[in-house]
């Protein structure tokens, strides 16, 4: 087979248009404490291995939360109910807020490592920051995850082509 000479150029907004196609869980990473807390709303949110629990998120590096990630080498992964979506809003920073002031909306508890922990989400996930890789504008995160609460009982907050969704519909199975 003949090999490409050159990479082929991929138009920007095809690959965007492409990527609101993916149907994602959307979760609030939240890191730093006392009032350098800070955070960010994530769908980049991916299990790595179970060996080892570990986990990605990748993180733009121009965000407020990459020099506090550097900084203290943990994050907290706070996977979000279908009805916390004001809380995605505030670490998106929709509405305007910055660092602690993203936290004022929610109820949270300090977990051992010091780091906050959203009450009522879906499942949490306290990490260690292990790796990081560095690639164009982003950092992938690898945490190697300490401490873990699920709750069975609630719906999990989606985003898909632009827009928060619930779940619906019956589940799909296989013949
Ligand atoms: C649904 C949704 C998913 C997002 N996923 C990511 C993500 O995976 N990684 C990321 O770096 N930013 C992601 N963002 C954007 C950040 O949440 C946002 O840029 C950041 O909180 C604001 O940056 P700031 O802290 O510098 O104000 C997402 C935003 C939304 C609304």
């Amino acid at each position: 087979m003949e090999e490409l000479a050159t990479r082929s150029i991929v138009d920007q907004s095809a690959f965007k248009l492409s990527m609101r196609q993916l149907a994602g869980a959307v979760s609030v990473i939240t890191v730093g404490e006392g009032d350098e807390r800070t955070g960010f709303t994530a769908t980049s949110v991916s299990s790595l291995s179970a060996e080892a629990p570990s986990i990605i998120v990748s993180l733009n590096r121009g965000s407020s939360s990459w020099p506090v990630v550097e900084r203290y080498r943990r994050f907290c992964v706070n996977v979000l109910t279908a009805n916390q979506r004001h809380v995605a809003q505030s670490f998106a920073g929709f509405d305007g807020r910055q660092g602690a002031e993203r936290y004022e909306d929610a109820q949270w508890y300090r977990l051992s490592t010091g780091t906050a922990a959203l009450k009522d989400a879906l499942t949490v996930l306290d990490c260690e920051l292990e790796t990081v890789l560095n690639h164009h504008s982003h950092a992938i995160l690898i945490g190697r995850v300490c401490a873990i609460e699920t709750r069975e009982d609630v719906e999990p907050l989606l985003y898909w082509r632009g827009g928060y969704r619930r779940l619906s519909g019956e589940a799909v199975t296989c013949p």
